[in-house]
């Protein structure tokens, strides 16, 4: 298949290049390539490449920075409209398009966890709201559409929370991590080659739940990343309210994937990553 990556140096767009890049012909875009806020550009650009499916990796994706006055804007545009154009110019070239949202569209009051069939968006940060706007769009304009719900991402290409973890390890003796909000840390890979499998099974359209299984805190997060890399460190359990941060995260936010083969755990996809 010939297929568009929009966002394709992010994070995740790296390594699902890496990944198809095997078995199809790939057009890797990111925003110097083809802004997808731009309507009118998305519209002629994609058009002209008339690719067989588009997988969508192009996002803002700073949390807290989505809470700041003057990237507001900007954020709704690439996580709200820029999704929507995508749906759009899909639909009327009749291809499947891949979309990746987030638990944070979820208000996290929920203990047993987020369904795929689970109706009640209702974001409590900016990020989630912009996340859930492109769902909606999505959704309003295109039939063949995949929304990939995950969480926690990290990977070998991107700033996240573990290398973060190890670098602050180097520099102190004892650290805080917060215990009191709960998700399914995951790993790029696996996320990548779940989307290769809906892909190439050609699976229903609709959302699906991809995450590593398992739910961890982000003390458990990191408290298991020092524990695989042998690194002694304190490491002290604190509440959310002792670190306060612009955007209020949700407290529950696991995403329960009910479609398809469960995934592998979050500590074993951790150790494959910190051995690589
Ligand atoms: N990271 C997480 O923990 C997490 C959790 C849940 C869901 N997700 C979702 O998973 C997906 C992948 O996340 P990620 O962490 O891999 O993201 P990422 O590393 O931040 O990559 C996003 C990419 O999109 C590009 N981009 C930004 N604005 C653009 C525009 N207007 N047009 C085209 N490209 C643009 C970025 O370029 P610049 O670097 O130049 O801005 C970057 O290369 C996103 O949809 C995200 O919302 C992430």
């Amino acid at each position: 298949m010939k297929i568009l990556i929009t966002g394709a140096r992010g994070m995740l767009g790296q390594d699902l290049c890496s990944l198809l890049e095997k078995e199809h012909e790939l057009i890797k875009y990111d925003r110097e390539e083809l802004d997808i806020t731009n309507g009118k550009m998305v519209n002629k650009i994609v058009a002209k490449l008339n690719p067989d499916a588009i997988i969508n990796c192009a996002a803002f994706t700073d949390v807290d920075g989505c809470e700041e006055k003057n990237k507001k804007a900007l954020a709704r545009k690439v996580n709200g409209t820029g999704p929507g154009n995508l749906a759009k110019i899909s639909q009327k070239l009749k291809i499947p398009f891949f979309h990746y949202s987030t638990d944070y569209i979820f208000n996290g009051l929920k203990k047993d966890g987020y369904r795929e069939s689970y109706s009640k968006i209702d974001p409590i940060n900016a990020y989630g709201q912009t996340k859930a706007l492109g769902e909606k769009l999505i959704k309003k304009n295109c039939k063949k559409y995949y929304i990939l719900r995950t969480a926690w991402l990290y990977g070998k290409r991107g700033k996240n929370f573990v290398d973060t973890m190890l670098q602050l390890a180097k520099e102190h003796d004892t650290l805080k991590v917060v215990n009191d909000q709960h998700g399914k840390p995951t790993y790029t890979l696996d996320l990548a080659k779940r989307t290769k499998e809906i892909l190439d099974k050609k699976l229903p359209f609709g959302i699906y739940h991809v995450t590593n299984e398992g739910q961890a805190t982000w003390y458990d997060f990191a408290k298991e990343a020092f524990k695989i890399k042998g690194i002694k460190v304190k490491v002290l359990p604190c509440t959310t309210a002792e670190f306060p941060r612009p955007a209020k995260r949700p407290e529950y936010s696991a995403l329960i994937n009910t479609k398809m083969k469960a995934m592998r755990s979050w500590k074993k996809a951790l150790a494959e990553y910190l051995a690589s």
